[in-house]
């Protein structure tokens, strides 16, 4: 090889070794904070919003199986109630103390300025499947079955025009509409 073929092997070398030993230096004297009530580091956002937008490649185009009724809101509504209000919101009621303890903050869903009903089923469908990491967003493949994915998805899509008889099952905690799971 050429002398400047060997130095370009060096310099790649070089990177190899010694970026991932200053990443690692850098987490271990302090450099990036662990703790939800620190500010965010610079470019924090910017590479967390990357990395979301590449997983979530493909989940646009996933379209909801279910037919857009009334029983399947009032469903998706009592899955909100029992798995995402606590983090999420309800309406009328202030952030609750888990909401206001996380960083990134949970997006209060059910506010007019917070809600996902411009983004694609899909999208919402892949965050409540497979969560977000590194934030306190859980994921629910396990433990949600799909047509509860699905039914929530489509609550949370029709969020700002939800019917009289989705706001009573929301208002009183769901009860009779949810039956016994809550
Ligand atoms: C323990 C708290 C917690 C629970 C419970 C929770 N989430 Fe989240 N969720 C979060 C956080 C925190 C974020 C923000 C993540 C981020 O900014 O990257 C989030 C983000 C989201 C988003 C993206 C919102 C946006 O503006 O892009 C959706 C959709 C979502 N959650 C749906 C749900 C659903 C559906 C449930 C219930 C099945 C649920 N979440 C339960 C904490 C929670």
């Amino acid at each position: 090889m050429s002398r400047a073929g060997w130095f370009v092997v060096g310099v790649v070398c070089g990177v190899a070794v010694f970026a991932p030993l200053g990443a690692y230096l850098f987490a271990k004297f302090g450099g990036i904070a662990m703790a939800t009530t620190a500010k965010p580091l610079p470019f924090e956002k910017t590479f967390a919003k990357a990395a979301l937008r590449a997983s979530l490649r493909g989940a646009a185009e996933l379209k909801d199986p279910l037919p857009e009724d009334e029983a399947n809101m009032i469903a998706g509504a009592c899955v909100y109630l029992r798995d995402c209000a606590e983090c999420h919101g309800l309406p009328g009621l202030p952030k609750t103390a888990i909401a206001k303890g996380e960083f990134p903050a949970p997006p209060q869903l059910l506010a007019p300025d917070e809600m996902v009903t411009d983004d694609p089923e899909g999208v919402t469908y892949w965050k409540a499947s497979h969560g977000i990491r590194l934030s306190g967003m859980p994921g629910f493949a396990d433990t949600l079955s799909d047509a509860e994915r699905w039914q929530v998805t489509m609550f949370l899509a029709h969020a700002d025009k939800i019917s009289p008889a989705v706001k009573a099952a929301l208002a009183n905690g769901g009860s009779p509409a949810c039956g016994a799971k809550r």
